[in-house]
């Protein structure tokens, strides 16, 4: 177990630094949004994180810089306070990590991973949890990257998404009934999918594929975004408030139409490729028009449950979403694109699995349970492999538009 776990981090880590590897160091520490951290913070909170952990808890070391801990704790210095936070430097988060590094390999060699130990260790458990929380900073750092004006960041894009190929049908129907979901025992998973519990469905359909550019854009003409009664309550206040007549970095080309802004790209709308940049409440909207509705988590993990992540679109290589219709073979007799393109907004909000408990800390998911949180389903182009798993659940503010967050349309049978 001991030399896997270090390829995955090694692996999770040079990725984080090809990701970094084009900014400036101005571009390191400035924060482009409130709502995102300035990229450097997120460097030092990845090798705080992983200190704590690896070095902290499981060798009793002394941290390397004890006077910025709460700066590095997302909960006691939220994202708005990072820009003028007094962090360390680009170089210095550079060492930082490495330091960190070296010793948490150096800790992993001396730890006892049998399954049947301390469950933290067990298997490589907080190993694995580190990795995962790396991965999913890299996510993070992506959707900040984004934001910066047009050509203000090269991603080192690896291949373009596969060629699609259309979905044979529109939508698979699930008899529902007695399912089981959530993550079992063994392996990894974080608490908040644990543990494994029955529920029962009605009937229901899914949508083949996730919604496009061009479905949005029949939605956006026909006045999707002016009309109140496609809209929930708080989804018109989100509406009116924002100002949001397109999802974000669409743009008019000045000639009626649409141009999708793309890091470094800008082009002409691709109606085929997969709907990105709304908010849950664009989302609704557009399933209400639609005569439709979003899934729950619940039947999104069921119908899941059956689809393969083979040929998904995943893991930063392709920077964008591909065209609906790509990635999974439809010989599974599942839905496509489950896992990667984008985030599927559900119409579950984030809470608790019956029998919850956190471990190893409440402030991964417990303390997010309850709140205005919505979840999403299903990883996109940005998700690293292991964290795009068909049990994993992810949240957002439903008004959050620069995650890489689509949807998919439900109904019920
Ligand atoms: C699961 C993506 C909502 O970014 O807040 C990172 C992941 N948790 N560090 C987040 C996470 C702690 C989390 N999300
Ligand atoms: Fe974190």
């Amino acid at each position: 177990m001991n030399p896997e776990i270090e390829t995955r981090l090694t692996a999770v880590r040079e990725q984080t630094h090809r990701l970094l590897a084009p900014l400036t160091d101005d571009q390191l520490v400035r924060q482009v949004d409130p709502i995102m951290s300035p990229p450097v913070w997120d460097m030092g909170h990845i090798a705080a994180y992983e200190e704590l952990w690896l070095l902290t808890c499981l060798a009793g070391c002394d941290p390397l810089h004890p006077d910025r801990a709460d700066l590095y704790d997302a909960t006691e210095t939220p994202r708005p306070e990072r820009g003028d936070a007094d962090l360390l430097g680009p170089e210095e988060c550079r060492r930082y990590l490495g330091d960190v590094r070296e010793r948490a390999i150096e800790v992993l060699g001396g730890t006892d991973l049998s399954p049947d130990g301390d469950p933290l260790t067990a298997g490589g458990f907080v190993f694995e949890m580190v990795a995962q929380h790396e991965a999913q900073h890299t996510e993070t750092i992506l959707q900040g990257l984004k934001m910066l004006p047009a050509g203000g960041y090269l991603p080192p894009r690896r291949e373009a998404p596969a060629v699609r190929r259309p979905a044979a049908r529109r939508a698979l129907e699930f008899p529902g009934g007695h399912v089981a979901l959530g993550a079992g025992e063994g392996g990894f998973a974080h608490d908040c999918e644990r543990p494994r519990h029955r529920t029962t469905l009605g009937p229901f359909r899914l949508a083949a594929t996730p919604v496009t550019n061009g479905e949005h854009l029949a939605f956006l003409e026909d006045g999707g975004y002016r009309r109140p009664e496609l809209w929930t309550g708080e989804g018109w206040r989100w509406r009116e408030e924002s100002g949001a007549g397109a999802p974000l970095y669409w743009e008019p080309d000045g000639e009626g139409g649409w141009i999708e802004r793309d890091f470094e790209r800008v082009d002409a709308l691709d109606p085929h490729r997969v709907l990105c940049h709304v908010s849950a409440h664009e989302a609704d909207a557009h399933a209400r028009w639609a005569g439709a509705r979003l899934p729950t988590e619940a039947e999104w993990e069921h119908a899941a449950s059956v689809a393969a992540r083979d040929g998904a679109n995943l893991g930063q290589r392709s920077f964008r979403a591909g065209a609906a219709g790509e990635g999974d073979d439809e010989s599974v007799g599942g839905c496509r694109q489950m896992l990667g393109d984008v985030w599927e907004w559900t119409s579950s909000p984030f809470d608790p699995y019956p029998g919850f408990r956190a471990f190893p800390y409440a402030e991964y998911a417990e303390v997010f349970f309850g709140g205005p949180y919505r979840a999403l389903r299903g990883g996109s182009w940005a998700t690293q492999n292991p964290v795009a798993r068909t049990t994993f659940r992810n949240w957002d503010l439903p008004e959050r538009r620069q995650i890489f967050a689509g949807m998919r349309l439900a109904w019920s049978a």
